[in-house]
């Protein structure tokens, strides 16, 4: 490689909720040097003002250069869509490399643009698997890793996975979790927030449950035990519900959204801001999820953690970390929240978690393009 006196010109790509959280602590590291030159690509997959907007204020992201204004759609005509727009983005203006984090459609979608355009792809969060094939998100994962020219990852397993799957190992960095630098950055300011206050909560004296997986939302039978244990679950300690809007519409079609309200115990809320939530996670004695960020980020907080799916592509939360699988079943999500309550688990913070996350990745971007 050469040494180059323009800077690298480094096209980023966010498109839903947990993009924003992880590009946050990239934009800032890139702002502390001269060596890259970004812009940031909004494909528009989350659009809400909930779900976007909030997170870009939250977390002080730069307006982005170009949106995509993409919004919903089948997985193929989302993917297709945001490839055609993307496409046109990177042929006016070629960057040097292209970087995509995490694995929504947003991630796979223009991943496969730039490397078709023969763009070097960067992908952050690589190796994750959970060897399920029927979550969207694991597909996302596999093909962008395949396609990507380096790969930073959260954990050893992700590198153990790529290594398995026969990727070169000098494209591939073990730089630890830029959530956990954004959480780190942001958690004091975080205290402010008047959640608690909003929703009538004391501190450790109610737990948080979120909820959005087409495997539990979509299947009327799987979404019925899961009501089935939150009506529990609150009777025992008070549980604030951030409605995903998927889980709002699958409700609906289970004819179950007049069950959530009446539970004395639940406090159901829009979707809430990255500060909010992360009060709220702060605060909680437990948290039940099927999301990934949520484990790592109960992980980071050392707030016990239940995840209502029976595999995980983050196992460093499970075996390092206060996360515990459930699965989806009533009985066995109850009996676990029980045994977390009497048993809080303690766990440790995963190995580069340190909040430098951004800043290495950085540094290997500058060396290796
Ligand atoms: C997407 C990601 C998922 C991630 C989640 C975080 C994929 C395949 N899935 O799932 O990995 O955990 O984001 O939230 O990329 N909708 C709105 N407002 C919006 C966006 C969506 O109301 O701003 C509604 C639409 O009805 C849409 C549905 O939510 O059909 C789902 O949105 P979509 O982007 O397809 O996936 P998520 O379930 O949010």
């Amino acid at each position: 490689m050469t040494r180059r006196d323009a800077p690298l010109r480094v096209l980023n790509v966010v498109g839903a909720r947990p993009n924003f959280v992880k590009i946050a602590s990239l934009m800032k590291a890139y702002a502390a040097t001269d060596a890259i030159e970004p812009t940031l690509v909004h494909t528009g997959q989350h659009y809400d003002q909930a779900l976007s907007d909030v997170f870009f204020r939250d977390l002080a992201i730069p307006e982005p250069d170009v949106n995509l204004g993409v919004g919903s759609g089948s997985h193929a005509v989302q993917t297709a869509e945001i490839m055609t727009a993307f496409e046109e983005v990177v042929v006016e203006r070629p960057p040097d490399a292209v970087l995509v984090v995490g694995d929504v459609n947003s991630t796979i979608a223009c991943g496969l643009v730039a490397a078709k355009l023969g763009i070097p792809v960067v992908h952050v969060e690589a190796g994750l698997r959970s060897r399920d094939r029927s979550m969207p998100e694991e597909i996302n994962r596999i093909l962008t890793d395949a396609l990507s020219d380096l790969l930073f990852c959260t954990e050893q397993a992700g590198v153990d996975n790529l290594a398995r799957e026969g990727v070169d190992p000098g494209k591939v960095f073990l730089v630890g979790n830029v959530m956990a630098d954004t959480l780190l950055t942001h958690r004091e300011r975080a205290e402010d927030s008047s959640v608690l206050e909003r929703l009538d909560l004391d501190a450790e004296g109610y737990g948080v449950l979120t909820l959005h997986r087409p495997s539990n939302v979509e299947d009327p039978f799987v979404l019925r035990g899961i009501v089935d244990a939150i009506a529990a679950v609150q009777r025992a300690l008070p549980l604030v519900i951030p409605i995903h809007p998927r889980l709002e519409a699958a409700l609906v079609w289970a004819g179950l959204e007049g069950r959530l309200p009446p539970m004395a115990g639940v406090r159901a809320t829009p979707p809430l801001g990255y500060l909010d939530f992360l009060k709220l996670m702060a605060n909680a004695k437990v948290v039940l999820t099927d999301s990934g960020g949520i484990q790592e980020e109960t992980t980071i907080l050392g707030v016990p953690c239940l995840t209502l799916r029976d595999n995980t592509e983050r196992p460093v939360t499970v075996e390092t970390g206060t996360n515990q699988l459930v699965g989806s079943d009533p009985e066995r999500i109850l009996a676990a929240f029980e045994d977390v309550l009497a048993n809080p688990p303690g766990g440790a913070i995963p190995p580069l978690w340190d909040g430098n996350s951004a800043e290495r990745i950085v540094e290997r971007l500058v060396e290796m393009l």
